[in-house]
């Protein structure tokens, strides 16, 4: 497909001449920092700080216990897939979807799930990190984030979807409601749909073949060649995606994992693949930076009772202990979707709870990462600053709250502090907080916006 076929212009416009044989890759090969001599987006400098007043955690920079890197404030943008991809390659469009969460503060970047084998992406709209030939695009990416605001951090999911492969995006898949995957003859490869076990996820999806224990390894060595391209390309860290019910995931769950060979059984036989990938991408690039995001629960709890066993928090708690004998540097402490009979209620903080019984751990690595509707309700960057100062997370993921408004950090340091943190130099004529616009704890100032 190239962009002009999938690209309707109104009458009148000009089509941009797209070179006809090429992917819509993002390729740019001229960076040049925009700005110099100012504090960088999202900090928050002392200059700023009034006198008797602390600056709030959420804009404290953090370093990484096990890598040394440093983030600027605690604020991660989640990765968030958006289905906008031409043979995995990054485009122009995550860009500018990324972009607004560089300009706005936000300290980290995690790059959406990018799928470490074809087979392994959920929608065939999805990123890749497969080949060789993603370097250019992934590295023309990260090289303009961090050229548009000093301090930032980028990293990349390294994701295989397992036996969530093959399916629609939401916005792809038109009239199919009740049709579950995208069949050969749409572009997917439900031959390819592999899974610990050959179980379905549900009701109408494919149901997987179950890898072979050599094929298994196979897996672990594709994410690790991922991780070589993501370092290569610029990233910062890498993240393992095992939450959500995708490949990884679904080796620890019992619901999800039933072999018998050496992945298979007990935990440490579930975990297996996990700790020997983080392992492996740990002794290659001793110097880089390694995250885990995992499903503390199948929120399937339920099924106890029935005899049957889930992924719960008991289990997180031990993984947690062995990833930091691994040396990895955060665990993104998600859940669910592995299960569609899960039972779960998001509302603000729905999973602080799960970082919180890890924290017990008082482990001094990983950092834990919390996420879920953790940007609040009416009072911006109070959720999220109380779940550090409680000690519950050292780091704060953001999805949605970010995709409703970009700018939130800024809103969230207006709030907790009456005064917005240092912004992007270019928008210096947002206007200054007014008294009254903040409606936190801390009485807000008339202070300007530091530039
Ligand atoms: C559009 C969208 C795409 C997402 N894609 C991913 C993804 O690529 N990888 C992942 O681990 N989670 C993904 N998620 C989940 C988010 O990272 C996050 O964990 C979840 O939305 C809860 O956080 P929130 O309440 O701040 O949105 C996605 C969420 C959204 C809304």
């Amino acid at each position: 497909m190239s962009p002009s076929q999938s690209t309707s212009y109104a009458s009148g416009q000009q089509a941009p001449k797209w070179p006809a044989d090429k992917p819509l890759a993002l390729q740019i090969n001229h960076f040049s920092p925009v700005r110099e001599g100012h504090p960088p987006p999202g900090t928050v400098p002392d200059e700023i700080v009034a006198e008797g007043e602390e600056r709030p955690l959420l804009f404290h920079s953090v370093q990484l216990p096990v890598s040394r890197l440093t983030l600027k404030n605690a604020i991660v943008v989640s990765p968030m897939c958006q289905y906008s991809v031409v043979d995995g390659y990054p485009s122009p469009y995550h860009l500018a979807h990324l972009g607004s969460f560089a300009l706005h503060g936000a300290g980290t970047i995690m790059v959406e799930a990018s799928g470490v084998t074809s087979a392994g992406r959920i929608t065939p709209q999805d990123l890749g990190i497969y080949k060789d030939d993603h370097i250019p695009a992934h590295t023309s990416l990260v090289s303009a984030l961090k050229s548009f605001t000093e301090g930032l951090t980028v990293g990349v999911q390294l994701a295989h979807a397992g036996r969530k492969a093959s399916t629609w995006s939401p916005f792809h898949r038109g009239e199919r409601k009740v049709k579950e995957y995208v069949t050969d003859e749409e572009g997917g490869w439900t031959k390819e749909v592999v899974a610990p076990s050959a179980l379905a996820w549900g009701k109408g999806w494919i149901t997987p073949r179950a890898l072979s224990t050599a094929e298994v390894k196979e897996v672990q060595k594709q994410f690790v060649d991922a991780a070589a391209r993501a370092f290569e390309s610029g990233y910062d860290f890498v993240e393992l995606h095992a939450a959500h019910g995708y490949l990884l995931h679904s080796f620890l769950s019992p619901l999800s994992n039933q072999r018998t060979d050496e992945y298979g059984g007990s935990f440490e036989n579930r975990s297996r693949l996990l700790i020997d990938t983080a392992k492996e991408i740990r002794a290659k690039f001793p110097e880089r930076s390694l995250w885990v995001r995992v499903s503390a629960t199948d929120y399937a709890e339920h099924v106890h009772a029935e005899g049957k066993q889930s992924w719960d928090i008991e289990q997180t708690k031990q993984l947690h202990k062995v990833l930091s004998q691994v040396g990895v540097d955060v665990l993104d402490v998600s859940g669910g979707g592995l299960v569609e009979f899960q039972k779960i209620s998001p509302r603000p903080a729905y999973q602080l709870p799960y970082a919180h019984e890890l924290s017990k751990n008082k482990l001094a690595s990983p950092l834990l990462g919390t996420v879920g509707i953790m940007e609040g309700d009416e009072y911006p960057g109070q959720v999220a600053e109380k779940a550090l100062e409680d000690g519950d997370a050292s780091l704060v993921f953001f999805a949605r709250g970010l995709l409703a408004n970009p700018a939130w950090p800024e809103f969230a340091g207006a709030n907790l502090l009456g005064v917005r943190p240092a912004g992007n130099p270019q928008y210096h004529r947002v206007h200054p907080v007014k008294p009254g616009e903040t409606k936190g704890k801390k009485a807000p100032s008339t202070a300007q916006n530091h530039n």
